[in-house]
């Protein structure tokens, strides 16, 4: 079972590569625009991330921290939501608001770093 839940962390970790790797190719020398790619990786990341949320194949005596886990969930919902509100403005030919794309990364940024150091 721990060997299980480290291959589910490690698709976690999929999920959270394609999701900022896309997004940092659209930031540094990109149009800066909101991508299909992005919405898969938050995706990989949301439905691994809710299965680590469980607590199953931890070592013994390792406990889960619910309140850093919620929330990374609170902000994982908040990309989505950039994420969709972003896609919308651009199949409407709007341009995506600048706080919308670069929170989008930040917010990525800001859950790998809960994950690791909280
Ligand atoms: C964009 C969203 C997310 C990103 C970028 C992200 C990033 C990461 C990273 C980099 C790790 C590895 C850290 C380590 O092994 O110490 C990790 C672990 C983990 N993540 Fe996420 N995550 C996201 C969303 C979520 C969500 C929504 C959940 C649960 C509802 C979740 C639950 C977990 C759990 C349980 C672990 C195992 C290690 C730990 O307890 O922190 N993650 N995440």
């Amino acid at each position: 079972m721990e060997t299980l839940r480290h291959i589910v962390l490690f698709i976690h970790l999929i999920g959270f590569a394609t999701l900022f790797g896309s997004w940092a190719v659209q930031a540094f020398g990109g149009k800066k625009q909101i991508t299909g790619l992005m919405t898969v990786g938050l995706t990989i990341a949301g439905v691994a991330g809710l299965a680590l949320a469980a607590p199953w194949g931890l070592p013994t005596g390792a406990s889960i921290n619910y309140a850093k886990i919620g929330t990374k969930l609170v902000i994982l919902l908040i990309i989505g939501a950039l994420l969709g509100i972003g896609s919308a403005r651009q199949k409407r030919g709007d341009s995506v608001p600048p706080v919308l794309f670069w929170g989008v990364g930040v917010l990525t940024a800001v859950n790998a770093g809960i994950a690791a150091i909280w």
